[in-house]
């Protein structure tokens, strides 16, 4: 039974255009894969605590070692790897912030990126362990600052280290430009996501 992983990270929750393509993106999916399954994860929501000192000990801290409260950091850490890792497609809302991605996602990267778990080094350099899975992203924009930008380049790339290396992405720019260009935008994304959901 095929299993879609829907991460979405927009501050405006449901109501973003990011949250609204990958919902639109998970139903369709849903229609064409009768059976499957639709897990949701808000990271505006329900945000992933920061990344600190303390938490990336209890990482790299051998599991018989750990304290109770390091055991429960490496456990949350491994759920989410967990369900990403059970996912065969996986779409995601991002919108961008600062020319980048929300820090609820980066954060999430955080907690997933793992050395042994998600990927490993070897001599050729780092390997990532997370492999045959599809993955969709909507990228969404007050501004027009085109494909080649380093938002597009970072999120590429991370999920490329870890082994996610099949992905699509679709911008939806100038939202904030004018009433026109918002709608034209968003007009395209819905277009380019009907044909992204037909082929995962
Ligand atoms: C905190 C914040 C920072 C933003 N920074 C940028 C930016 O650097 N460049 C840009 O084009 N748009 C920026 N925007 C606009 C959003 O990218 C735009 O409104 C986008 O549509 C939001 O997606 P959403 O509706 O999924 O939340 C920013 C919006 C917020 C709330």
């Amino acid at each position: 039974m095929a299993n879609l992983l829907k991460i979405q990270t927009s501050l405006f929750q449901q109501d973003g255009q990011s949250s609204r393509l990958a919902d639109s993106f998970a139903s369709q999916w849903l229609e064409k894969n009768p059976g499957g399954t639709v897990t949701s994860r808000d990271l505006a929501a329900q945000p992933v605590p920061h990344l600190d000192m303390e938490r990336f000990q209890a990482f790299t801290t051998p599991e018989e070692e750990r304290t109770p409260a390091q055991r429960a950091v490496a456990d949350f850490s491994q759920a989410l790897i967990d369900e990403i890792s059970a996912a065969d497609v996986l779409v995601l809302g991002v919108p961008m912030y600062n020319f980048s991605v929300p820090s609820t996602l980066s954060t999430y990267f955080d907690h997933i990126a793992r050395a042994g778990i998600t990927f490993r080094y070897t001599p050729d350099g780092p390997q990532g362990l997370l492999t045959g899975k599809k993955a969709v992203v909507f990228i969404t924009r007050g501004g027009i600052y085109g494909e080649d930008h380093a938002q597009t380049a970072y999120i590429r790339q991370m999920l490329g280290f870890i082994g996610i290396t099949d992905v699509e992405l679709i911008h939806a720019e100038g939202l904030a430009v004018g009433e026109d260009s918002r709608q034209q935008a968003l007009e395209s994304a819905q277009q380019k996501m009907a044909l992204a959901a037909q082929a995962a």
